[in-house]
C-alpha cells in the first residue's frame, strides 16, 4: 500500500508534501518522510515511525531544508518493521539519490546480494532499489537513463519516485502493478498515488499507463514506457472538491462519511434516470446485444465492497432474472471456474487499486470475459481495466473503515440490475418506476437513519466493555449483519460475527449466554411479513436464552417491542432498499464504540484503506 507524492516547484516543498501526505495518509500509517533537494544540491531528509503526526513533530524541532524537488512517503510495512530506519525515503550510498517506493519488490534478496560491499541501513526492499540506482547513475551519469536500467530489472508491484542530487527539479517515477498519477500545475508539476495527493494545488490531472516511467520538471512532462518509447496521455479533470477530503468540523472522517451517505446516494443516482427508467450510458460501452445474452455474473470484492457485492446480487437477480455469485477476488484467481462467454465479471472497489481485485479482474480478461467495474475513484487502475465503467459518485472516503463507499456501491449496483432488467425485457415498467421513486425518496431516509447517532451514543456507551456482539439478519438483511460485524471488527477491535438468523440454530445459539449482545435486522412486516414473524421467533429464541437484543425495525413496527432491550427505528422502504438503512445504526455503532475505547476511528491498528499488495 503506502502513499506517495512527489513535487517540483516554487512552493514550499515541504508543505506540499506534508499537505499531500496527510490526504494519502489512509493508505497506511505505520510510518512517513520526506526528502528534499536543498538549493546546495544536497537532499535532507526527515522520517519517523508512527502516524504523519509523528513526523509533523520532527519537522517542528529540526526544520528541513527547503528546495524545489522533494518526495514524500507514508508507509505501511511490509520488508522489515515500522521503525525509524525502515521508513521512506532511502538514500543510495553516496547520499546523491534520494527514493520512495509503493509495493514489494520480490527479487530484492537477489539484488541485494549482487550489491557486494554495500552498508544497508534498513531491512526494506525499497534501500536495495536505492542502493541500485545509485550506483547504475554513477556509471552512466544520466538519472533517467539508470532509472530505466534499474526498473527494468525488478520483479514484484512497485511504484517508484527518486531524484538525484545532480540534477535539481526533476523526479523520475515509475509504475507496474501500483497506481500513479501526475497532477499538472503552472510552473509546478506533481507526483502522487492519487489525485488525493494533489488536489489541494491542481485538479489538472493525467493517469500513468501500467509500465511507464514519468519524468517530471516544474515546466514539463513526459511519460514513456520503461524502454524510452513515448506513450500518449490523455489529461482529465478532477471530479474530487478539496473540502470534501477535509474533516469539515467532524471529530473524524468517518463521523463525516457516514453523515454523508445522503449525497452519495443522490450523487450516485444523478443522471442515471431519463424518462423515469434507469438507463447508465456507461454500459453503452458493451452493447445491449451482449447485455441481453448474459447468462452469469460473477462479483469480485473484498471486505466491505465484497459485501456490497451481496447485497447487490438480491437486486440482480429479481430486477434482471441473471444468476449472481459473488466470489472474494483472492480465491477467485486461484481455481479454474467454469465461465463462458456469455458471463458478466463486475468488481466492486472503492479504491480501484485493491491488488486482489485488480489481479482477478486480469485473470477474467484472460479468460476472455467482459468485465464492469464499480468504483469511487477516478482515472484507478480497475476501472481503466475494464470494458465499461460505472464510477459511484460518493466523494473521497478517507476513513479505513468504508460506509458511504458502501451506500453508492449497492446504489450502483440496483442502478445497474434496473438498467439490466430492462434491457433484456424481464422488469415490469411498473416495477422498475417503482425502484425508481424508492431511490430517489433514499436520501431523506438515509438522512433519518443517520440521525440515530445520538441513540445509538448511549447504547455504545453502556456497552464500552462488551467483548463479542453477534449480528443476525435474514434474506437481504444477512450481508448486512456481516458488514456490521465487520466495522465493530476494523475500528472497537471487539469480537464480531454476523449470521444468516435461519442459521441460528445449527450452531451460533450456542455462543449466546446471559448479557450476549445481539443485533438484530428485522425485515418490514408490511412487506416481508412471513421473514418479519420469524425474525420475531428468533429474537425471541435468543432473548429467552440471555441475550441483549438490540433490533432495528422500520418506524410503526411494534411486534419486537416485548422481546428487545433496545429498539432502533429506520424510515419505511421496500425490503431490497432497507439494507441501505439498516446499516447506518451499525456503522454509527462501531464508530461510538471504538470512540468510547478511546480507539483512533480513522486509522485503525494493522490495516489500510488501499490494500495494493497480495
Ligand atoms: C481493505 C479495507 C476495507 C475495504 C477493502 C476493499 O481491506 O480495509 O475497508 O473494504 O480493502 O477495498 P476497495 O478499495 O477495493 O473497495
Amino acid at each position: 500500500m503506502c502513499g506517495i507524492v512527489g513535487y517540483v516547484g516554487p512552493n514550499s516543498t515541504s508543505e506540499v508534501l506534508i499537505a499531500g501526505l496527510a490526504r494519502l495518509e489512509y493508505r497506511g500509517y505505520d510510518s512517513a518522510g520526506i526528502a528534499i533537494l536543498d538549493s546546495e544540491h544536497e537532499i535532507d531528509v526527515r522520517k519517523r515511525s508512527g502516524k504523519l503526526k509523528e513526523l509533523r513533530e520532527l519537522l517542528k524541532d529540526s526544520p528541513i531544508k527547503q528546495g524545489n524537488t522533494g518526495i514524500g512517503h507514508t508507509r505501511w510495512a511490509t520488508h522489515g518493521g515500522p521503525t525509524d530506519e525502515n521508513a521512506h525515503p532511502h538514500l543510495s550510498e553516496d547520499g546523491s539519490v534520494a527514493l520512495i517506493h509503493n509495493g514489494i519488490i520480490e527479487n530484492f534478496a537477489e539484488l541485494r546480494e549482487e550489491l557486494a560491499g554495500a552498508e544497508f541501513k534498513s531491512d526494506t526492499d525499497t534501500e536495495v532499489v536505492a542502493v541500485l540506482l545509485g550506483r547504475e547513475l554513477a556509471q552512466t551519469g544520466d538519472l533517467e537513463t539508470a532509472f530505466r536500467n534499474i526498473v527494468k530489472r525488478l520483479h514484484g508491484t512497485f511504484t517508484l519516485l527518486a531524484f538525484a542530487t545532480a540534477e535539481p527539479g526533476k523526479i523520475v517515477a515509475a509504475r507496474h502493478h501500483s497506481p500513479l498519477v501526475i497532477g499538472l500545475g503552472e510552473g509546478e508539476n506533481f507526483l502522487g498515488s492519487d489525485v488525493a495527493a494533489f488536489v489541494e494545488y491542481t485538479r489538472r490531472a493525467i493517469a500513468v499507463e501500467e509500465d511507464s516511467i514519468a519524468v517530471i520538471t516544474p515546466d514539463s512532462v513526459q511519460v514513456t514506457d520503461f524502454d524510452g518509447n513515448t506513450v500518449a496521455t490523455e489529461e482529465f479533470a478532477v471530479a474530487w472538491d478539496p473540502a470534501a477530503a477535509d474533516k469539515g468540523g467532524w471529530p473524524s472522517f468517518m463521523a463525516k462519511e457516514i453523515s454523508e451517505q445522503p449525497e452519495a446516494v443522490a450523487n450516485t443516482v444523478r443522471g442515471r434516470i431519463k424518462d423515469g427508467l434507469v438507463e447508465i450510458p456507461e454500459l453503452a460501452a458493451l452493447g445491449d446485444d451482449y447485455l441481453q445474452n448474459i447468462n452469469r455474473i460473477i462479483v469480485l470484492a473484498c471486505g466491505t465492497a465484497a459485501y456490497a457485492g451481496q447485497v447487490g446480487r438480491y437486486a440482480i437477480e429479481k430486477w434482471a432474472r441473471v444468476p449472481v455469485e459473488i466470489e472474494l477476488s483472492h480465491e477467485f484467481r486461484y481455481r479454474d471456474p467454469i465461465v463462458d462467454e456469455n458471463t458478466l465479471v463486475i468488481s466492486i472497489s472503492q479504491s480501484g487499486e485493491t491488488m486482489d481485485t485488480f489481479l482477478a479482474v486480469s485473470y477474467a480478461k484472460e479468460l476472455g470475459l467482459k468485465t464492469v467495474s464499480v468504483c469511487n475513484t477516478q482515472a484507478a487502475t480497475i476501472p481503466r481495466e475494464s470494458d465499461a465503467a460505472i464510477y459511484t459518485h460518493a466523494g473521497p472516503e478517507v476513513a479505513v473503515a468504508s460506509t458511504k463507499a458502501f451506500m453508492a456501491q449497492v446504489v450502483a449496483l440496483q442502478l445497474f440490475a434496473l438498467h439490466l432488467g430492462r434491457v433484456r425485457g424481464v422488469l415490469a415498467d411498473s416495477d422498475h418506476r417503482r425502484a425508481v421513486t424508492q431511490l430517489e425518496a433514499l436520501p431523506d431516509k438515509v438522512q433519518q437513519a443517520v440521525e440515530s447517532q445520538e441513540q445509538i451514543q448511549q447504547l455504545a456507551h453502556w456497552m464500552a466493555d462488551t467483548r463479542s456482539v453477534l449480528f443476525l439478519g435474514r434474506h437481504v438483511g444477512f450481508p448486512v449483519a456481516l458488514e456490521g460485524a465487520l466495522k465493530l471488527k476494523e475500528i472497537a477491535y471487539i469480537h464480531a460475527e454476523g449470521f444468516a438468523a435461519g442459521e441460528l440454530k445449527h450452531g451460533p445459539i450456542a455462543l449466546i449466554d446471559h448479557g450476549q449482545p445481539v443485533f438484530v435486522l428485522v425485515p418490514s412486516p408490511r412487506t416481508s411479513p412471513t421473514m418479519h414473524s420469524k425474525v420475531v421467533s428468533n429474537i425471541q429464541e435468543i432473548r429467552s436464552r440471555g441475550a441483549r437484543v438490540i433490533a432495528i425495525v422500520e418506524t410503526g413496527d411494534t411486534a419486537v417491542l416485548p422481546y428487545a432491550d433496545e429498539v432502533i427505528r429506520v424510515p419505511l422502504a421496500d425490503p431490497l432498499f432497507e439494507p441501505l438503512l439498516h446499516i447506518i445504526p451499525m456503522q454509527w455503532f462501531a464508530l461510538e464504540l471504538s470512540t468510547a475505547k478511546g480507539l483512533d476511528v480513522d486509522q485503525p491498528r494493522n490495516l489500510a484503506k488501499s490494500v495494493t499488495v497480495e
